[in-house]
């Protein structure tokens, strides 16, 4: 009965990409389109190497595109063509104007809504796929009705919840779908039709539906708790430093409470991504427009954590390395922000280059995935900055190493070779706690990890 219906994406990123692939690999009986305004992300799509990197990506595009999956430029002809639009643009923080630095800068999702508007000669259900603040659906549903009332167009809200590197099996068996509708007849008729589409591949009870509000709001608060998660330790790993307590001791022991978990207690030297920041700023937003100042002040506080958390990690290098790094030569091991993904947005790669650079240390950043978005985050970074992808070449000749991001090929290289390679006294900083910390420090290296006691050969070390 579906043979013919038409699902178009607007947005070819590391959202509309991989969630479109699933959808057309799972439900071969729906013809998928995803289209972008940039042509180079589209011809990526439709070649062997493909935009984003993402374990397993290769596998679900494969299965389906040129079958019912379809990468183009032709945004109208899709719009035109298509039953249900998933909008799946990027939404990013607002850096102009009123509410700069903490709304979200709307001009990409609000071009969307009119061009859909203005190319559509038939109903279409449409799909909120991007991250957006409360009450964007209502916006957009009054764009799309402004002029003409021949079209009709139902609104929903469906966040995506995927995790960057684990994009892949975040979208085959997800922790949970949800969709935001109108609870009118129409608005009811439209989430059916999106709830059929997922029930292909995901069981029925993981399937949410509530109102459109609700379903904005989720997102945001969902990304805030994960946050705060990662905050709460990184908060923790500064008074175990002062202290010699063990922030992975004490992580263990609080997440062995199942009321709280044990995941995302990982103390690291912060988190990065698009979504993060970006979210949180959107929610402190929107309890500042609404007089809720305690509760800004208070989601804020996650943000400054991470924040902090940076800024000392760098400081401790400087600290540690006799106070200068001028002329010393740092080799960054990681600039993606987490690990099996080679995106670079908000990465505390990008923060500690600068700053490291600001000191006139020599830099050297390494990295599997990500060195073409290094390069382009730090174009405008005056500095002695190298890119080098192998890890031994990259921390030859080194003063230092740091870990910032938790690659598990950094934890499998050989020490000892990294060692008798590098300048002495040699340092390791492990912003990951990924490393062994008692090998490196016999191997001869003084270890700085996050949270714990550093581990030197310095006789008076304080
Ligand atoms: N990246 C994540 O892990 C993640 C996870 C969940 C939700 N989200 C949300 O999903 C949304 C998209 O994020 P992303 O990471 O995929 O962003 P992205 O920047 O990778 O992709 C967005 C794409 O939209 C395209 N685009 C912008 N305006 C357009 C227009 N008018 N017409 C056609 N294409 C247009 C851009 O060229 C870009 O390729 C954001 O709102 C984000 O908050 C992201």
């Amino acid at each position: 009965m579906n043979k013919h219906k038409k699902i178009l994406c607007i947005g070819a990123g590391y959202v509309g990409g991989p969630t479109m692939a699933m959808i057309a690999c799972k439900c071969p009986q729906y013809t998928v389109t995803v289209v972008d305004i940039n042509p180079e992300r589209i011809a990526g799509w439709n070649s062997d190497s493909l935009p984003i990197y993402e374990p397993g990506l290769h596998d679900v595009v494969k299965c389906a595109r040129g079958r019912n999956l379809f990468f183009s430029t032709e945004i109208e002809k899709g719009i035109q063509e298509a039953d249900i639009i998933f909008v799946s643009v990027n939404t990013p923080t607002k850096s102009f104007g009123a509410g700069a630095g903490m709304a979200a800068d709307l001009q990409y999702w609000e071009k969307t809504a009119r061009q859909i508007r203005d190319c559509s000669q038939s109903p279409k259900i449409i799909v909120e796929k991007s991250t957006l603040p409360v009450k964007t659906a209502l916006a957009m549903k009054r764009i799309l009705t402004a002029g003409d009332k021949k079209k009709q167009f139902e609104v929903l809200s469906n966040p995506e919840f995927l995790a960057e590197g684990t994009a892949i099996q975040d979208l085959e068996n997800p922790d949970r779908v949800l969709i935001g509708s109108d609870e009118t007849p129409a608005g009811m008729k439209a989430r059916k039709e999106l709830v059929k589409i997922y029930a292909n591949w995901v069981p029925e009870e993981k399937i949410i539906t509530t109102n459109l509000w609700s379903s904005e709001l989720s997102k945001l608060v969902s990304n805030a708790f994960l946050a705060q998660k990662i905050s709460s330790i990184n908060a923790i790993s500064a008074l175990c430093e002062k202290t010699d307590a063990d922030v992975t001791e004490v992580a263990r022991a609080v997440g062995m409470d199942s009321r709280l978990g044990s995941r995302f207690l990982n103390a690291s030297v912060g988190f990065g991504g698009s979504c993060f920041k970006k979210d949180i700023l959107n929610l402190v937003y929107l309890c500042r427009y609404y007089g809720l100042e305690p509760v800004a002040d208070y989601w804020e506080g996650v943000i400054r954590i991470n924040d902090f958390q940076k800024e000392r990690f760098v400081l401790n290098m400087l600290n540690t390395m006799f106070n200068t790094l001028a002329g010393k030569k740092i080799c960054l091991l990681g600039f993606a922000f987490k690990a099996d993904t080679g995106d670079t947005r908000e990465s505390p790669g990008i923060f500690i280059s600068r700053k490291l650079a600001e000191e006139k240390a020599r830099l050297i950043i390494s990295d599997p995935q990500a060195l073409e978005n290094a390069k382009h985050d730090l174009k405008d970074c005056a500095g002695d900055i190298h890119y080098e992808k192998d890890p031994y070449a990259a921390a030859e000749g080194c003063d230092a190493v740091a870990v910032i991001t938790e690659w598990k090929i950094y934890s499998e290289l050989d020490y000892e070779r990294i060692f008798s390679s590098m300048i002495k006294p040699a340092f390791v900083f492990d912003g990951r706690n990924i490393l062994d910390h008692s090998r490196l420090f016999d191997i001869g290296f003084n270890v700085f990890p996050i949270g714990k006691p550093p581990l030197t050969h310095f006789e008076e070390y304080v």
